[in-house]
């Protein structure tokens, strides 16, 4: 079996992710009907960036996301433990360190801001990861999570999870470079907290004024915070 299953271990997550890393960007795009784009678009305006600013893209995969908030004119850096997603974004000039997010190859309070795009879902130690995001951000620093969440209508969430749990794998059997890793992507956004639940967590790894804004009805969430000066 080339998936993680609920247990998120390390290793399977990081083999898991090289196993979907060659056609990672185009599955992506097919599966959210290009929202993908939008999505991360509106991660780098909630994140309020320019020139000057030193940012961490974490989990960040193919450098994908970190190009995007590259567009901002900050120093942007991508960070990923699985070696095959970054190599796959060799392509894409922007500095690529791999690392964990639960022990990040960085000293205290170095960057402004922090940035984690559907990354975090993935991370067993959630708690341990946003300590080590508040860790490496300056005081006063921002964190933006993108990640999927719980959509606010009940007849669209109805809909939604069918589309979750039929459609979704079917595509990307014919997409998808590790299909077997698209049923585990279901799962997890199944299994994930919905806004106020994650906000609740943020809020207990030690980060300030945690607010919510929901994204194509609340099928992706943007979480934003600030660390306590
Ligand atoms: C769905 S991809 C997201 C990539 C990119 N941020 C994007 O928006 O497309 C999730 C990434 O999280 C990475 N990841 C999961 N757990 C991690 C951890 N503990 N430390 C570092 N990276 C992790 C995986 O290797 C994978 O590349």
């Amino acid at each position: 079996m080339n998936r993680a299953t609920l247990d998120k271990d390390p290793r399977e997550v990081a083999s898991m992710f090289d196993g979907v890393a060659r056609r990672y960007d185009i599955t992506n795009t097919v599966l959210s009907l290009g929202q993908d784009r939008y999505w991360r678009r509106a991660t780098r305006k909630a994140l309020d960036i320019g020139p000057g600013d030193t940012v961490l893209d974490l989990a960040a995969g193919t450098a994908v996301s970190t190009v995007e908030l590259a567009a901002s004119g900050a120093w942007c850096v991508a960070a990923d433990f699985s070696v095959g997603m970054l190599a796959a974004g060799r392509a894409r000039l922007v500095p690529k360190v791999a690392g964990d997010a639960t022990r990040l190859p960085f000293a205290d309070n170095v960057f402004d801001a922090v940035t984690i795009s559907f990354g975090l879902r993935n991370v067993a130690q959630r708690d341990q990861a946003l300590r080590e995001m508040a860790r490496v951000t300056r005081p006063g620093g921002r964190l933006v999570v993108c990640e999927f969440s719980t959509p606010t209508s009940r007849p669209f969430a109805t809909v939604y999870k069918e589309y979750l749990m039929q459609a979704l794998p079917r595509v990307a059997r014919a997409v998808s470079s590790n299909p077997e890793a698209y049923v585990y992507l279901a799962e997890s956004i199944r299994a994930w907290p919905d806004q106020s639940e994650l906000a609740h967590q943020i809020s207990a790894a030690g980060w300030s004024a945690v607010r919510w804004r929901n994204l194509t009805g609340g099928i992706v969430a943007l979480h934003a915070a600030y660390k306590a000066r």
